[in-house]
């Protein structure tokens, strides 16, 4: 038996957009409703969670976790400029509350890649102001909920957001344009430092950080001056925005390879998940190594790790030798808080649609009926034993 830390935090990660349903008040709505953008079919009812939530959190603390991952939809908390509804952050309210009642910690993602249809209009993550409406929701969200927060992530994954939606054209606002992914790091990262300190002002005493899309960049012969330029500005600004944070939030799903002309496909025969990516959960042990040296050591959480895959029995294999990574690097003594698994539920997948299915529990989309895999039995029991062993009989 491989044992973690007393105190390790056992999770699963949903997003607002991907789980709720009828987020139609911002950006990514639009964007899934516009001709010509690289979406295979708009978010709709999504798996409801906005109304099932309590059977969820029931389900996910049933099964032996001890956090839920969850974010906030800025649009319905804000739906236009100023305008704040008591009524939505007392849903937020609920959802800690019900967390706290099946001793779950609510780890709680204050933008999770949805932006509010008014700010988009405004100018969006390039516009500096931008920085200062999310600072004062964030101030709104703290007061309210500050004293029922475990820990706090103000933005997930800011990186893909700046990237696929400034330079690659595929998240919105679809722009491809370096500048403009330049000027949203810059944004991000200004929102970010300044709403730590908002949210750390309490009420509570929040750990507070922000997440971080990591995969393994590696250079093959001759790539490395094109893997290192993607990587500082994917990666490095951020992580060196996070020194000082409470904690960095790592997610990692694959690896990557750069030549001198730039990232390459897997190669020929590699295995691959249904994103496309290739199976290498040995990623993760390389990524968190790597944000506890940018960071200069600050407290690693695993916000998310998984795989999109149909065939679930990919699933344990694939976390179980993630998870050797993380036991790798704890020997090492780095300090690795917890792992967060994504996804509690099959859920909606940004421009794949509802396709790719990462979730630990099916949905049934038309009944909205959940249905545990063999894999949430598994994981849940390792969190329950807070320890790796080698029953795979799930
Ligand atoms: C995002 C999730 C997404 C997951 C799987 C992460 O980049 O935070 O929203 O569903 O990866 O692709």
């Amino acid at each position: 038996m491989a044992r973690f830390p007393d105190g390790f935090v056992w999770g699963t990660a949903t997003a607002a957009h991907q789980v709720e349903g009828g987020n139609w008040n911002n950006d990514w709505w639009a964007w899934e409703h516009t001709p010509g953008a690289p979406c295979t079919e708009p978010s709709g009812d999504a798996c409801d969670h906005y109304h099932r939530y309590p059977d969820d959190i029931r389900l996910l603390a049933a099964l032996g976790f001890n956090a839920y991952r969850f974010s906030l939809e800025w649009s319905r908390i804000e739906p236009e400029d100023g305008e704040f509804s008591s009524a939505t952050l007392d849903h937020y309210r609920r959802m800690c509350a019900t967390c706290r009642e099946h001793g779950l910690e609510p780890i709680v993602t204050f933008h999770h890649f949805t932006t509010p249809r008014w700010v988009a209009a405004r100018g969006g993550w390039t516009a500096s102001e931008t920085a200062d409406l999310f600072v004062r929701y964030c101030e709104r969200v703290t007061a309210r909920l500050g004293d029922v927060i475990g820990r706090a992530c103000t933005f997930n994954e800011p990186n893909v957001v700046a990237t696929f939606g400034h330079l690659w054209g595929l998240f919105p606002p679809g722009k491809r344009d370096a500048d403009l992914r330049r000027r949203a790091n810059d944004v991000f990262i200004d929102a970010h430092k300044r709403s730590v300190q908002v949210v750390q002002g309490g009420p509570g005493t929040v750990p507070v950080g922000l997440t971080l899309a990591m995969q393994d960049m590696q250079a093959v012969a001759g790539g490395h001056a094109v893997r290192d330029a993607e990587r500082a500005l994917m990666e490095d600004v951020y992580l060196e925005a996070a020194r000082g944070d409470d904690f960095i939030g790592v997610q990692t799903y694959t690896r990557f390879r750069y030549g001198p002309h730039g990232m390459l496909p897997p190669e020929p025969g590699a295995r691959t998940t249904q994103m496309g990516y290739e199976f290498w959960p040995e990623a993760l042990e390389a990524t968190i190594r790597r944000a506890w040296e940018m960071t200069r050591q600050v407290p690693i959480l695993v916000t998310e790790n998984g795989i999109g895959t149909l065939v679930d029995a990919e699933r344990v294999e694939y976390v179980e030798r993630a998870l050797r990574g993380v036991l790798a690097c704890l020997r090492d003594e780095i300090d690795v808080r917890g792992y967060v698994y994504w996804s509690l539920l099959d859920n909606f997948e940004w421009t794949f649609g509802y396709g790719p299915k990462f979730g630990l529990v099916e949905v049934d989309r038309t009944t909205q009926v959940r249905q545990g895999k063999p894999s949430a039995a598994w994981l849940g029991r390792i969190a329950r034993a807070n320890a790796l062993d080698d029953d795979r009989d799930a």
